[in-house]
């Protein structure tokens, strides 16, 4: 399909409905995702045109300090889901439905996935896996709830696939991966994310679906790309996969901004004392003081 950057930019003002996807991939247009975790980020994010945010589980490693994406529960999702959606005046806000929230039975995964709709504001969720919760995926479907599937490296089945390595690396695998891929598509996926597999088989499975395909490590011949936003600015910096373009060192800057802060406050450079109140300065009004000039 050929790319056409521009029809992009015509359509960046409007609301992005699930639907678009597979129209932007129908356009050649490239679909940009972020992860995203807290309503500031989403803003940022926003403005700038990403046009699907992810709460991923990943904030179990980036905003909570953990090993692995296995911890996370629904709970912390949802509450990183409303922050998000509260910022995403135009981008599609996907959840992620967290380790052993939707593999139970269906109606565990119905339960959880309305939580993340109702409560948390998304549009659509995310889950990991491919035929075998491919039945699943189609009972949510056909409620109405939008689901974007994830397969190669999935991160929640870090245990069995002894580590976080590329997958489909020999032909079974990559046949395997092709059949679990369209086994998402048949049931009803609207996007399917493909983390750390060859290009040549992202290649393989981005023209066999209808559907977007959105790579992470998956090489340039995806419908989409998606990073984790700690990655590309910067900000965590315990380990950057080697597929990552980091776009800014914003953890650098953190880190020195924070430190010439506290060596002002230490030396009594900040704040500074201002013996009168410039015009039109605020006033702060409590129930003790009447007038008092704020002092910076
Ligand atoms: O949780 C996450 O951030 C993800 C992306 C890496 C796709 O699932």
């Amino acid at each position: 399909m050929k790319r056409n950057p521009e029809a992009n930019i015509m359509t960046r003002s409007k609301k992005l409905r699930v639907p678009d996807l597979a129209l932007m991939k129908h356009r050649g247009e490239r679909i940009v995702m972020l992860t995203a975790y807290d309503v500031t980020m989403a803003r940022l994010f926003d403005r700038a045109g990403i046009d699907v945010l992810l709460v991923g589980d990943s904030l179990g490693q980036v905003i909570l300090g953990l090993e692995t994406t296995i911890p996370v529960n629904l709970d912390a999702i949802i509450h990183h889901t409303c922050a998000v959606a509260r910022g995403a005046q135009r981008a599609l806000v996907v959840a992620d439905m967290p380790f052993l929230t939707y593999q139970i039975s269906t109606e565990q995964a119905m339960r959880n996935a309305a939580r993340l709709f109702q409560e948390g504001g998304a549009a659509a969720i995310k889950l990991e896996g491919g035929r075998a919760i491919a039945e699943t995926v189609k009972k949510l479907t056909a409620a109405g709830l939008p689901v974007m599937g994830h397969v190669g490296l999935t991160p929640q089945h870090v245990h069995r696939l002894g580590g976080m390595r590329q997958q489909a690396r020999d032909d079974d695998a990559a046949q395997e991966l092709i059949l679990d891929a369209v086994a998402l598509e048949d049931a009803g996926a609207i996007a399917v994310v493909l983390e750390a597999i060859p290009d040549a088989v992202a290649k393989a499975v981005t023209s066999r679906l209808c559907i977007p395909t959105i790579g992470i490590g998956a090489g340039p011949y995806c419908d989409g790309q998606v990073l984790v936003s700690y990655d590309v600015l910067g900000l965590f910096d315990e380990f950057v996969p080697p597929f990552v373009k980091q776009y800014a060192q914003l953890g650098d800057l953190v880190l020195r901004a924070a430190k010439d802060y506290a060596d002002d406050v230490r030396s009594g450079i900040y704040p500074h004392c201002r013996a009168a109140r410039s015009a039109g300065a605020p006033v702060l009004v409590t129930n003790e003081m009447s007038d008092v000039a704020p002092s910076a």
